[in-house]
């Protein structure tokens, strides 16, 4: 069944929000002020207003998407949610706010209004994540030993403005995989760099307890677009690529050598590939929660915590120390 929801914010992510939106018969209005962005958006709508006051009978509003720039997150929810009297659920885009306090008045807010709040973790949604979860869940491959991410591509200097550090842009997708696999407290120790005043590529090195540990490669200056992850188990190593959403699983045999040359064995071995769009996937949770009282894979909860491994891995920088996180 189609919903009315209000698309806020017609830039960079808008733009994917808006057609999806219309995909799916739920695209009732956008409001975009910047008249350059609000021309592109009326090629999708008939409904472009510059402000959200001016959306008609805003008591028929279900749902808000915000996509605006973060630091504008925490205004745009007060504002939907007192223009908007009806909201069941407000999608919004991820970083869900610039730090863990703002983010804390943001599940107030909505927890007091009775609204359910989905955070854009998109890769969250990847089915492909979907699948190594469930994998490691399963224990078929024993215990999860180390868990290595490479998050790397390029960004424009000019959309630095919109987007926060690294750590908030892409940080918080394996932050959030991290903590649904993990027990807390994880030790994370971080070392960057910056470009134009904003935090740009990091290495992060963590552990949890004595058993797991990883690594992050997080880059927005580097030349290619990677987004891999290898995950090492008792009895298996799982590569996962989560651009060409596949996952190949090496069994790993007894490690056999002498003193020139080490062979590792591949046991049983096997090749998974998923389909799906993980921006449909997330507004397909969205429209299961305003038809029949779903609830947000990737809930307000989730987004506090992902800024908690921000907050550390910004005070391991500033100390040179490791931090712990909790939550
Ligand atoms: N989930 C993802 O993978 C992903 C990817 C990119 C960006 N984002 C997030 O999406 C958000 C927007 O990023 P972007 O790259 O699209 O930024 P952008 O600057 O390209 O677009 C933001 C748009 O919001 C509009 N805007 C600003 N204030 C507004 C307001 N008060 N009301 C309505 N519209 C307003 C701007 O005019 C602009 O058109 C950020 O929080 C960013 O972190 C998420």
């Amino acid at each position: 069944m189609p919903h009315k929801i209000v698309l806020i914010g017609y830039g960079n992510m808008g733009k994917f929000h808006g057609r999806i939106l219309n995909r799916l018969g739920n695209l009732t209005a956008i409001v975009e002020p910047f008249e350059g962005n609000a021309t592109k958006a009326k090629e999708i709508s008939e409904n472009v207003f510059a402000n959200l006051s001016e959306v008609p009978y805003p008591e028929q509003i279900e749902s808000v998407v915000i996509a605006v720039p973060t630091q504008y997150h925490y205004t745009v929810l007060e504002e939907s949610l007192s223009t908007f009297p009806n909201l069941k659920a407000v999608l919004l885009e991820k970083p869900m706010a610039l730090s863990v306090q703002e983010a804390q008045e943001v599940v107030s807010k909505v927890k007091e209004r009775g609204v359910k709040c989905l955070i854009g973790h998109i890769e969250v949604y990847n089915p492909v994540v979907t699948r190594f979860l469930q994998l490691i869940e399963d224990k078929t491959y024993g215990e999860i030993r180390s868990f290595h991410v490479q998050r790397k591509g390029a960004v424009a200097t000019k959309r630095l403005g919109s987007l926060a550090g690294v750590l908030e842009d892409l940080g918080v997708h394996d932050f959030d995989i991290i903590s649904r696999l993990i027990s807390s407290p994880v030790k994370v120790y971080c070392a960057g760099i910056e470009r134009e005043g904003s935090l740009n590529s990091v290495e992060i090195v963590f552990s949890s307890g004595k058993n797991i540990f990883g690594t992050l490669n997080l880059s927005r200056e580097f030349a290619g677009r990677e987004r891999k992850i290898v995950i090492e188990m008792e009895k298996a190593t799982l590569f996962v690529d989560l651009v060409s959403q596949t996952i190949e699983v090496r069994g790993l045999g007894q490690v056999e050598g002498n003193s020139t040359s080490v062979i590792v064995p591949h046991g049983p071995g096997s090749s998974i590939k998923v389909y799906g769009e993980p921006l449909l996937e997330e507004h397909f949770n969205l429209n299961s929660i305003l038809d029949e009282n779903g609830i947000p894979l990737v809930s307000e909860d989730n987004g506090v915590i992902t800024l908690k491994f921000v907050e550390a891995c910004k005070k391991s920088i500033q100390t040179g120390l490791p931090v712990f996180v909790e939550w």
